[in-house]
């Protein structure tokens, strides 16, 4: 296993992690329960979230799937208090639900864009507003995941842009707010990672992806460890001193067009 954290160095601890039926947020979920926590997932279906909670107990760690709306405050608020009769407690919180489709602002109806906006930004709010009463204590950490999206603009994803810089400043007004509690909160910001429906819906052809790619300062796109990892250092002992964060991990997106083809010959390293 490539980590910089060993099994068991989050042993004693509790995840609760929204939208971990699949892609990043499952990774997140799996890695944790190898470095030790009991974790709960939660997503829309029952029959995925199930499912995804079985590859964590079919591997001998403890986890339990909750099927719930992120949308829904009063669901969400059940499923953590479900958490916490289960496990007794909650450490570490992460937000992931998310939807996305990739469309210009005038083929998207008002409704469209409410969509993606509630999945992203309230649901992220939900989850956070409704942990603290289960967090407040030093040593708490909550994480949202965010998007590159949430500081730049990106064509036809104007509900995305819109919804992930409202958890970015969130995020910031949060570590702000329940700093003096000694509750952390930061968010981390994946650029483009394999194997994932975020990437599908963004680049669903060889030609895409390899256009992508080919503008990121590290040419390539991560894995879903790259972000679990990130997770364990912001959630640990490790990240003790860091709130208000957007920490990216996304091979250097965030610092905009790294060449692509338009790379002069001489110019190349
Ligand atoms: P994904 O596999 O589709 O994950 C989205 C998850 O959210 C699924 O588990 C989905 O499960 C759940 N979900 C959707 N709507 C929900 C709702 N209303 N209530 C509860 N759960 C809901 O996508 P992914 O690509 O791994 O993305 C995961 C996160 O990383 C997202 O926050 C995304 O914005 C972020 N991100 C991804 C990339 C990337 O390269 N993929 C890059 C930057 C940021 P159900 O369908 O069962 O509800
Ligand atoms: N283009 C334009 N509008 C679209 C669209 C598209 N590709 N896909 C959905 N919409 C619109 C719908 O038309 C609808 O608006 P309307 O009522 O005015 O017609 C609105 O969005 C809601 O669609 P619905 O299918 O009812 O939403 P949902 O809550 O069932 O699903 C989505 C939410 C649309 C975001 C869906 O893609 C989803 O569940 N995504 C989760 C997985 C995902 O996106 N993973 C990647 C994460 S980065």
């Amino acid at each position: 296993m490539r980590s910089a954290f060993k099994d068991g160095y989050l042993k004693g601890k509790v995840a609760f992690i929204a939208g971990a039926s699949s892609g990043i947020n499952l990774g997140i979920a799996q890695r944790l329960a190898e470095a030790g926590a009991k974790v709960a997932i939660l997503s829309r279906s029952a029959e995925k979230i199930a499912a995804a909670a079985k590859t964590i107990t079919d591997a001998g760690y403890e986890a339990i799937g909750i099927a719930a709306d992120v949308r829904d405050y009063a669901a969400v608020d059940a499923a953590l208090a479900q958490t916490v009769e289960t496990f007794g407690k909650i450490d570490i919180v992460v937000s992931g639900a998310a939807g996305n489709f990739v469309a210009p602002a005038l083929g998207m109806s008002a409704n469209g864009f409410k969509t993606v906006i509630d999945i992203d930004l309230m649901g992220t709010f939900h989850v956070l507003r409704a942990s603290f009463q289960h967090l407040n204590r030093p040593g708490a950490s909550l994480i949202s995941i965010t998007a590159p999206q949430g500081s730049r603009p990106s064509l036809y994803q104007a509900h995305v842009c819109a919804a992930k810089a409202g958890i970015n400043m969130l995020t910031q007004c949060l570590a702000m707010e329940w700093g003096p509690a000694g509750v952390r909160v930061n968010a981390i910001s994946p650029g483009p990672i394999a194997d994932t429906e975020g990437m599908a819906r963004l680049a669903p052809t060889a030609d895409a992806e390899a256009r992508v790619k080919s503008r990121i300062a590290l040419r390539g796109y991560g894995e879903k460890l790259d972000i679990a990892e990130a997770v364990i250092y912001l959630s640990s002992e490790s990240g003790r001193y860091i709130t208000g964060t957007i920490m990216n991990v996304d091979g250097g997106s965030e610092l905009g067009d790294a060449g692509g083809d338009a790379i002069p010959e001489a110019f190349k390293v």
